[in-house]
């Protein structure tokens, strides 16, 4: 739960960011119309600048307020930077654009960049925002420099109109070929919208401003394609696109994962496969439960031999102490986060690592130990030390973990026994409170333990057998 301080903490950023963005607005403009439009200091020009600096304050105050209603409190800080960081870069290069043609600005940039970043609904508020700003310093542009205000409005009309609709068409589930796809057609979109919209309103030369739309379409697709994976790896923040290439066999843990610890590949695997139906049912992200699924267990890459599912025939915890043996097996979970850190992997990833066992105990070595000790045994120093689950992703993985290996561990599973299994498995880990730091709620339990029952045939099929000698 968000506690009150950490609330204020999050509006006191907000203010700061949102301060930050109207003096940066502020401080280009001034420098475009001081030092390169050259235009005197005078009365008139004086209140417009008075005007736009209470005006974009009057924007913040809308912005906090949206804030609340669009639930920005729920983006996190880096989420937050990256959007005000586009706003900023987008209403910038807009604006010196326009110095060659109003019609050159790459307008829905914006909204493009954001829409890839998986933010539908921030898209569009920063679409409409970035237009406000740029509308704003056009017209104050147009009104003393003398110019009309009519290629403004059709600029603002295009920009509101193909913003909105890149927000919209560049869906969440995007591939990087999908999002050239759309873009191109919302680029093509802006063209037609502008061409007609010109032709109706204005009385310039047609081709001339055509080819400046077509010039702006062509930035926007550049920026928009270059700026996504820019801004994703700079803030970190995950894209479904991120999230494929994460979860490519080939990415360094991955890769290091199939070739040293083979069986925690597999078994990372078949997680996967449980934590991606879990998710889409609960209305979780499926693609952000695969890739927490495919890391929960890297850091089992610095002892991959003390894993069950990557022995054989020998077992190296028979020759040493349990306390040892637990040891080993709760350092995978550090470990995992540290190798996470390492590779920058994104922290909505990472945090599963360290979180995937909570606070449980290692039930074969305590037993293993209290058989040795004659039942003295305090079960503090048999349990994980990692945190317990903080999000909805991480309680999902921690069942789907224990249920792989309990179900693969199962004499000829049935329906009736995996669901008992489940229900027994999902009742201790609510019993030990494992579940009291994430929001994750009864129905969606049941709905995980339903989807597993579901699933696990398919995926631990039997083969028959070949007969011998065919
Ligand atoms: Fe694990
Ligand atoms: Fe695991």
């Amino acid at each position: 739960m968000t506690s009150k301080t950490e609330e204020q903490r999050t509006l006191f950023q907000a203010v700061l960011m949102l301060i930050g963005l109207s003096l940066w607005v502020i401080a280009v403009t001034l420098i475009r119309f001081i030092f390169i439009d050259k235009i005197d200091l005078d009365y008139a020009y004086l209140t417009y600048i008075a005007i736009s600096v209470g005006f974009f304050f009057l924007i913040d105050g809308l912005m906090l307020y949206m804030y609340y209603v669009l639930q920005f409190n729920e983006l996190k800080p880096k989420e937050q930077l990256a959007i005000v960081f586009i706003i900023g870069f987008t209403y910038t290069i807009c604006l010196y654009l326009a110095l060659i043609s109003v019609y050159i600005m790459p307008i829905f940039l914006c909204a493009l960049i954001l829409a890839q970043l998986g933010q539908r609904s921030k898209a569009q508020f920063s679409n409409f925002l970035t237009m406000i700003f740029i509308t704003y310093a056009l017209m104050i542009h147009s009104l003393l420099t003398g110019e009309s205000l009519l290629p403004v409005l059709v600029m603002m009309v295009s920009g509101l109109l193909c913003g909105g609709l890149s927000s919209i068409a560049i869906s969440k589930d995007s591939s990087r070929l999908m999002f050239m796809w759309k873009s191109a057609l919302i680029c093509v979109t802006s063209i037609g919208t502008m061409a007609i919209l010109s032709l109706i309103l204005l009385d310039e030369s047609f081709i001339d401003n055509l080819i400046y739309m077509c010039l702006s379409a062509a930035i926007n697709f550049a920026f928009g394609l270059i700026l996504s994976p820019l801004v994703e790896r700079i803030f970190n923040l995950i894209t479904n696109a991120r999230l494929m290439e994460l979860t490519s066999h080939n990415s360094p843990l991955i890769s290091r994962l199939l070739k040293e610890a083979p069986g925690t590949f597999n078994h990372s695997l078949a997680v996967a496969s449980f934590a991606e139906m879990c998710a889409a049912n609960i209305g979780e992200n499926p693609y952000l439960a695969r890739a927490c699924a495919y890391y929960h267990d890297v850091g089992k890459l610095a002892n991959p031999l003390y894993f069950k599912e990557n022995q054989s025939d020998y077992n190296p915890h028979d020759d040493i102490l349990p306390e040892v043996s637990a040891d080993i097996l709760r350092s995978h979970t550090s470990e995992g986060l540290r190798l996470c850190k390492e590779n920058h992997i994104p922290e909505e990833i990472s945090h599963v690592t360290i979180q995937h066992h909570g606070t449980m105990l290692i039930p074969v070595f305590y037993f293993k130990a209290q058989k040795l000790t004659d039942g003295t045994v305090d079960p503090a120093g048999y349990c994980y030390h990692g945190e317990t689950p903080k999000t909805k992703l991480a309680a999902l993985v921690m069942i789907c973990d224990s249920s792989e290996a309990a179900i693969r561990a199962m004499d000829k599973p049935d329906g009736d026994k995996v669901d008992k299994l489940l229900r027994k498995l999902i009742y201790d880990r609510l019993e030990r409170g494992q579940f009291d730091d994430c929001k994750i709620t009864m129905r969606e339990l049941s709905i995980i333990r339903e989807t597993i029952i579901n699933a696990y045939g398919g995926l631990f099929h039997k083969r028959l057998q070949y007969p011998e000698g065919k």
